[in-house]
C-alpha cells in the first residue's frame, strides 16, 4: 500500500478532483503537500552523464537522479580513453565521484540500456530521460585491407592500454619497426605518444601492467601520422603536438617544404591555428638536436600531409599488413573546410603495423529512440529529442565525437537547462507517478541482471589503488569483470 499513498501525496491535485466534497482538514493538509520530486534517468556515465546528473541536482532542490552504466565501472573515456600519462586531466573524476555521493543520485553500473531495459521501460519509470551514452564505435576507412592482422582502429588500441574489458586481449603486434597512424587528430597524437613514449615514463601512469609489458617489447621505431589535408587543417592542438616534439628520445621528422606557400594563409588564420601551424614550421626547420651531436635518436616521428588511404597492403602470403597505398590529394578550397581531391598520384609506405584513428562513432540505442545515421547522432533541439517529448540527449551522442571534457560539460548543462525548463514549465506532467529504479530493479531482476553500486565500484577503486601501490602506479586497473564481480562480492 506504500507506493499508492505516495502516488496520492506526490500529486494532489489530480486526486482532489476525484475525491467526494467533505474531505477531513488534516487529510487535505496531507494530500496538498509539495509536489513530489521529479525522477530523471540519465544513461551513460562519462563526462556528459554526469555534468547533466550534476547540473540537474544543483539548480533542482528536489529532483532525483539515476545513471545507469554500461560496465561495472563508471567514468566512460575519462578512465577508458584519456591517454594514462595525462593524469591532470583525470581530476573531474573527484568532481564526478561528489555528484555520485549526492543523497539525491544513485549510480547502477552493468546495465545495458537498450538491452537490459529498454529506453521506453524507463520513460515509464522517469519524469525524463537523458541519453549521453557516447560513440562506442569508430569510423571506418571502407577500403581494402582494412582487416588484415596489423591493421588496428585507435579505438581499440587506446582500450587495450587503458584496460577496457572488451579489448584487454588485443594483443596488437609490435614486432616491426614502422608504425603508420591515419588521421591528425589528438587520439592519433596520443597513440603515437604512448608508442614512442620512453617505459619509464609510462611505468609510474595507470596504463595496465599487460600493455607495458607488451610495449617493452616493442620493436617500433618509427611512426608516421598521415593526413588526407594539409598543416592547416590537422585537428590536434598545440599542447599535444608540443608534448610530442619535446618526447625525450625521440626525433620529429617534419618536411619543411609541405609548409612553403602558407605564409599568407597563416598570417590570416585565428590564433590557435597560427601558433600551431607556427609551432610545426619551426620544427620543421629546426636542425635535429641529435644529427648535431653525431648520433642519431633512437626513435623519430613525423608528419605527412595530403595523403588519402587507398588500401592497406597484405604482405606476399597474404597473412598481414605490409604497407599502405596512398592518393596524394590537392586541397580545394582553404582553411578548415577545405576538401581533399585525388591528384591521381599515388605513394605506398611500408609499414607492419596500421592504426586508424579517423574519429568514433555512436551507435542508435534502441528502435524508440529517433537517431541520423548519417550523421550518427540524435536528432535534437537544445537537447530536447525530436518527436519524443520527455527524452533528452547529450555529449557526443548529441554533438557527435569530437570536443574536450569542457565542451562536453557546457553542451551537458544546456540539455540539462532544457529538463530542468520542462520540469519547472510542467511540460513532464502527462503521467505523475513514476516508480523509478524501484520498477526498473524488477524488470532486471526479471532478466537476471545485476546492477553495480557506486559502494562497489569505490571497493573495486580501493581494490586498483592497493594494486598499483607496490608499483609505484596511481592504480592498477582490473580488466577482467569476473575478477571486479569476485572484489565487490556478489
Ligand atoms: C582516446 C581519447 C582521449 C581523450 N582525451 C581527452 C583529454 O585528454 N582531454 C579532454 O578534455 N578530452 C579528451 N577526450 C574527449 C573526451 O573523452 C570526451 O569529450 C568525453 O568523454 C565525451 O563524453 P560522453 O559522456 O559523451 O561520452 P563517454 O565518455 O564515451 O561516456 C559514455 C558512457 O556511456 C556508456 N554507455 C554506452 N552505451 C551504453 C548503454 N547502452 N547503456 C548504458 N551505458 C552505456 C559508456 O560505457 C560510457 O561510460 C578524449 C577522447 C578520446 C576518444
Ligand atoms: N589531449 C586532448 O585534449 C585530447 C586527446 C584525445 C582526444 N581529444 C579530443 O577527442 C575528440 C576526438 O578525437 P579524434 O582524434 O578521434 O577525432 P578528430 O579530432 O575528429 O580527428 C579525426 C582525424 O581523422 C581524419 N579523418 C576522418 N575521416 C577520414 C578518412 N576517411 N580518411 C582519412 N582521414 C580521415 C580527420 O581528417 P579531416 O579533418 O580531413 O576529416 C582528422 O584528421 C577531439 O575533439 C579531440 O580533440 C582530446
Ligand atoms: C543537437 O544539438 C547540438 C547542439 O545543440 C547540435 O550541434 C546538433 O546539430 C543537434 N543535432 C540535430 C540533428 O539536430
Ligand atoms: C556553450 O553552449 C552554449 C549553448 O549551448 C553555446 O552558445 C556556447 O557557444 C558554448 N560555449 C562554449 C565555450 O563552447
Ligand atoms: C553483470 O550482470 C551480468 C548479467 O547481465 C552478470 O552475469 C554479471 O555477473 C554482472 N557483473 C557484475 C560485476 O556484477
Amino acid at each position: 500500500p506504500r507506493p499508492r499513498c505516495a502516488a496520492l501525496r506526490r500529486w494532489p491535485l489530480v486526486w482532489l478532483h476525484a475525491l467526494p466534497v467533505v474531505v477531513p482538514a488534516g487529510l487535505r493538509r496531507w494530500l496538498s503537500s509539495p509536489a513530489p520530486a521529479p525522477r530523471v534517468c540519465v544513461v551513460g556515465s562519462g563526462p556528459a552523464g554526469f555534468y547533466t546528473a550534476q547540473h540537474i541536482l544543483k539548480h533542482h532542490g528536489g529532483a532525483l537522479v539515476d545513471i545507469y552504466e554500461k560496465l561495472p565501472v563508471p567514468f566512460g573515456l575519462v578512465r577508458f580513453g584519456v591517454a594514462p600519462d595525462h593524469p591532470e586531466v583525470k581530476n573531474v573524476i573527484n568532481t564526478f565521484t561528489q555528484t555520485a555521493h549526492s543523497e539525491r543520485c544513485a549510480y547502477y553500473g552493468n546495465v545495458t540500456v537498450g538491452r537490459d531495459v529498454t529506453v521506453p521501460e524507463l520513460q515509464r519509470a522517469y519524469h525524463a530521460v537523458v541519453l549521453s551514452y557516447g560513440a562506442e564505435d569508430n569510423r571506418v576507412l571502407g577500403i581494402p585491407g582494412e582487416n588484415l592482422p596489423g591493421v588496428y582502429s585507435a579505438r581499440a588500441f587506446v582500450g587495450w592500454y587503458n584496460g577496457l574489458p572488451e579489448n584487454r586481449d588485443l594483443k596488437p603486434d609490435l614486432s616491426c619497426d614502422t608504425a603508420l597512424i591515419l588521421g591528425h587528430g589528438n587520439v592519433a597524437l596520443d597513440i603515437a605518444r604512448i608508442l614512442l613514449s620512453p617505459l619509464q615514463l609510462l611505468r609510474k601512469t595507470d596504463i595496465t601492467d599487460s600493455s607495458l609489458a607488451a610495449l617493452a617489447c616493442s620493436k617500433v621505431k618509427r611512426v608516421w601520422l598521415v593526413g588526407r589535408r594539409g598543416p592547416l587543417q590537422v585537428a590536434f592542438t598545440i599542447k599535444e603536438l608540443r608534448e610530442m616534439i619535446n618526447l625525450p628520445g625521440a626525433r620529429a621528422v617534419l618536411d619543411p617544404a609541405d609548409f612553403t606557400g602558407l605564409e599568407s594563409a597563416v598570417k590570416d588564420a585565428p590564433r590557435p591555428r597560427k601558433r600551431l601551424t607556427e609551432l610545426m614550421m619551426k620544427t620543421a626547420l629546426e636542425k635535429p638536436v641529435e644529427m648535431q651531436a653525431g648520433a642519431a635518436a633512437p626513435r623519430e616521428w613525423g608528419l605527412k600531409f595530403q595523403r588519402s588511404p587507398l588500401e592497406v597492403l597484405p604482405s606476399a602470403d597474404g597473412s598481414r599488413a605490409r604497407g599502405v597505398r596512398l592518393a596524394l590529394t590537392r586541397l580545394e578550397g582553404s582553411g578548415d573546410s577545405a576538401k581533399a581531391v585525388p591528384t591521381g598520384d599515388e605513394e605506398e609506405l611500408e609499414c607492419g603495423l596500421v592504426l586508424s584513428s579517423i574519429g568514433y562513432r555512436s551507435l542508435p540505442l534502441d528502435p524508440a529512440v529517433p537517431f541520423d545515421s548519417q550523421r550518427g547522432v540524435i536528432p535534437n533541439s537544445s537537447g530536447r529529442v525530436e518527436g519524443v517529448p520527455g527524452l533528452y540527449c547529450s555529449g557526443w551522442v548529441k554533438r557527435g565525437p569530437t570536443g574536450v571534457i569542457i565542451t562536453t560539460m557546457n553542451d551537458s548543462f544546456d540539455t540539462a537547462q532544457s529538463v530542468l525548463e520542462d520540469l519547472q514549465g510542467g511540460v513532464l506532467d502527462a503521467s505523475p507517478f513514476r516508480e523509478g529504479f524501484g520498477l526498473v530493479e524488477s524488470i532486471l531482476r526479471s532478466r537476471g541482471v545485476r546492477p553495480v553500486s557506486f559502494s562497489d565500484w569505490q571497493k573495486i577503486d580501493a581494490a586498483e589503488v592497493a594494486r598499483g601501490k607496490a608499483a609505484g602506479k596511481p592504480r592498477e586497473k582490473i580488466v577482467d569483470p569476473a575478477e571486479m564481480l569476485q572484489i565487490i562480492g556478489h
